[in-house]
């Protein structure tokens, strides 16, 4: 007789494969059960917490044999941190599990099955590889595990990461192994000025106070940072001192800026920048191109994949300098500019002004004069263009393309599509609407998130031919 499985039960599981969202996977009589922080070869005893009629949930309680392909992890925040899950895994393991993720996707959500997905390309750097890092303040500071129940813990400020799907639990983060060391040490600066403050940290429930973000951002090729303050109003009296006391004691900081914003949404974007010293943008390079980013501009948050992943992109467009290209979803012209020069022309789009902005200014940058921008949201823009593309790239955000996006980008007819994507998900959604007229040929995972599940893909795509 099936066993019956209730919630609250415990339970020894043998952890068989891995979900995505990082949740190993374990079989009990036939039904799936996704458990939490369990790695594939684990042996675990673990705690039903949600039972659907299909599946269920679990927690582990205790790690009876552990996964061979567990590791220690670095991070004391391991297991309790957002910023990555997966730091007890192997890397090996999980630039496997992602290309698995990229094929389950096709296969599942795109019905795409018989594609070639290459091995995932490592990135260079599995820590200290994030350009750019956001740290949410809160009035209420989410306690370790060791700290619960001690007295003299200060719970009324934190500035760090969030624990795992929630908006409102902030760790009080000292370091973040994924951003380069000095990162860490302009993060406790901020934060004890921060806390010493007469103004308050904003409340993730309450929407009120002052202190909301800062973003930190890293050149590698200069070693230049850019510090981005995030507050719900304006007030230069308290800010002006902290943007000294950074600009004094740390030279790599070249811009600081205050984006104020109004907005309840966890979103560090002020709709007001105010530059508070030095420039208020940093330079970086991508190959051989340089180029210029501000605060809320898009770039890829792994400078040295992002190179890979540039090398796979430009791979697949086998471009011979004849062609017109369009780079839907442009960001500050990263891909448009790395393939100007192997094109007659590049037209890029993108709904960001100061994305466009900083577009046009790193074509300047480079001397690249065959690209250009039209700004504005895609799913109209691209209806009123009358260019007939030979290519198009397609790199939109993680809720992937509109529909009437995906239509008109069928009814442009271009005779190469390279779709790049950071969610394998929405990507197979999106190819499973192509491939009426394109055939998939194949596709590259590159891990631009090393500890993370987050897996970034390049898919190739070629017109059919359509028989007289
Ligand atoms: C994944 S990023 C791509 C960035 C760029 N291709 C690069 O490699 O740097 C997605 C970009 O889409 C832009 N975007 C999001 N929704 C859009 C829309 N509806 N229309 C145009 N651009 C949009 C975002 O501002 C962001 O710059």
């Amino acid at each position: 007789m099936p066993m019956k499985i209730r919630k609250g039960q415990r339970l020894e599981l043998n952890i068989s494969g891995i979900a995505f969202g990082g949740k190993g996977l374990a079989k009990v009589d036939g039904l799936t059960v996704f458990v939490d922080k369990a790695v594939p070869l684990d042996t675990v005893t673990a705690r039903i917490i949600k039972r659907k009629k299909r599946y269920a949930i679990a927690t582990v309680d205790a790690l009876i044999e552990p996964s061979p392909f567990r590791i220690h992890p670095p991070c004391k925040y391991s297991g309790l941190c957002g910023g990555c899950k997966w730091q007890f895994l192997i890397y090996e393991k999980q630039l496997e599990y992602k290309r698995q993720h990229v094929v389950d996707s096709l296969k599942h959500i795109g019905l795409i099955q018989d594609v070639l997905v290459h091995p995932t390309i490592p990135s260079p750097l599995t820590f200290g590889y994030r350009n750019k890092m956001e740290f949410s303040c809160t009035d209420r500071r989410w306690l370790l595990p060791e700290e619960m129940g001690k007295d003299g813990i200060d719970r009324g400020f934190a500035l760090g990461l969030h624990v795992p799907g929630t908006f409102y639990k902030v760790l009080d983060t000292e370091a973040c192994l994924l951003q380069p060391e000095l990162g860490n040490h302009i993060l406790n600066d901020a934060r004890n000025y921060m806390k010493n403050s007469d103004r308050p940290a904003y409340g993730l429930r309450s929407h009120t106070g002052f202190w909301r973000f800062l973003m930190l951002r890293h050149s590698i090729a200069f070693d230049q940072w850019m510090v981005n303050i995030v507050t719900a109003s304006e007030d230069r009296k308290t800010l002006q001192p902290l943007a000294d006391l950074l600009l004094d004691k740390y030279p790599q900081i070249v811009a600081i800026v205050n984006n104020i914003t109004s907005r309840k949404a966890g979103i560090a974007v002020g709709e007001v920048e105010i530059p508070l010293a030095g420039f208020s943008s940093i330079r970086e390079t991508i190959g051989r191109y340089e180029f210029e980013i501000s605060a809320n501009s898009f770039f890829q948050t792994n400078t040295l994949a992002a190179k890979q992943l540039y090398e796979a992109i430009q791979d697949y467009t086998a471009l011979s300098g004849k062609e017109t290209v369009v780079d839907l979803y442009c960001g500050t012209g990263a891909i448009a500019i790395s393939l100007a020069g192997f094109a007659k022309e590049v037209i890029g789009m993108e709904i960001s002004e100061s994305a466009i902005i900083d577009a046009e200014k790193n074509c300047r940058i480079n001397k690249v004069f065959n690209c250009r921008f039209v700004q504005g949201d895609i799913k109209e823009s691209l209806s009123k263009i009358t260019i007939k593309p030979d290519v198009i790239i397609i790199d939109p955000p993680r809720a992937g393309m509109h529909k009437d996006v995906v239509r008109r980008v069928l009814d442009m007819g271009a005779k190469n599509i390279v779709y790049v994507s950071c969610n394998p998900a929405t990507m197979a959604r999106d190819l499973a609407v192509l491939k009426a007229s394109y055939d998939v040929l194949d596709v590259q995972p590159v891990d631009m998130f090393p500890h993370t599940y987050h897996i970034e893909s390049v898919a190739r795509l070629r017109r059919k031919r359509i028989l007289a």
